[in-house]
């Protein structure tokens, strides 16, 4: 979601203005999402580099979430939508991973959206962890060397219940991944765009989802290897 600090810049604003007007965005295209039956929807939020920034920024940015965390609970729970959270969560505020632990528990039964946060995430991170976690197991005893592949080494991952993700959206024009899902994205399709996250409303969140329905997802094949798309089931 990036492009905060440059839109408040743009009208003389400080940062957290920004950031702010973001929160909005995060609302509308949450409520899109679900709206149009996208399955799952990762939001990066904070990544792991984020933690470097200016102490009142990142304070800012932890109330916020908190905020967003209280303010939407109802919402969440209204249009069924499961709140959950990957990255190095310990390194939260105890409030806010004590609200997100207890939003992330009582919207755990709905079904009919994931909305999942990457809050102090980074991809390599994740990586590593599912590694350690994957080499203890073997230490352990309770997996064999042998059996580690990629699908293996996915189910190690925070996204473990998740498909990757068919579509990642880089808003204010940022033409690299800064660190988000390094491993999941290996077929995504990338959809950058240069209006920033304070502007990325509904028409904007449509504008992708429909550039990705015009896109040929061949995964390494040749086009005709490719089976006529299907619409309920037929
Ligand atoms: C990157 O833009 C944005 C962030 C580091 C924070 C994004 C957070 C929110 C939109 C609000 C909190 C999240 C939730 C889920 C309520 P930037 O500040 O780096 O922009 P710039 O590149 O223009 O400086």
């Amino acid at each position: 979601m990036d492009g905060n600090g440059r839109w408040a810049k743009k009208r003389g604003l400080p940062r957290v203005m920004g950031h702010r007007e973001g929160v909005k965005r995060v609302r509308e295209v949450v409520t899109a999402a679900r709206e149009l039956g996208i399955e799952v929807l990762t939001l990066y939020a904070f990544s792991q580099e984020n933690w470097a920034r200016p102490k009142s920024e990142v304070s800012a940015l932890m109330e916020l979430l908190q905020t967003y965390l209280v303010n939407q609970l109802n919402d969440m729970l209204t249009n069924r939508i499961s709140l959950r959270a990957m990255g190095d969560l310990e390194r939260l505020p105890d409030v806010v991973r004590k609200t997100l632990d207890e939003t992330i528990e009582r919207t755990s039964g709905n079904s009919e959206m994931i909305l999942n946060l990457a809050l102090s995430y980074s991809g390599r991170y994740e990586i590593a962890q599912a590694a350690r976690r994957i080499a203890q197991d073997c230490l352990d005893g309770v997996l064999s060397p042998d059996k580690i592949n990629e699908k293996l080494f996915s189910s190690y991952l925070f996204t473990a219940e998740y498909p990757d993700p068919d579509l990642v959206i880089r808003t204010s024009g940022e033409q690299r991944l800064s660190n988000f899902l390094l491993f999941q994205a290996a077929y995504s399709e990338l959809y950058i765009t240069p209006v920033l996250w304070p502007d990325f409303n509904r028409d904007e969140f449509v504008k992708a989802l429909v550039d990705l329905q015009r896109r040929e997802r061949r995964f390494g094949m040749i086009s005709e290897q490719l089976k006529p798309c299907t619409v309920n089931g037929s």
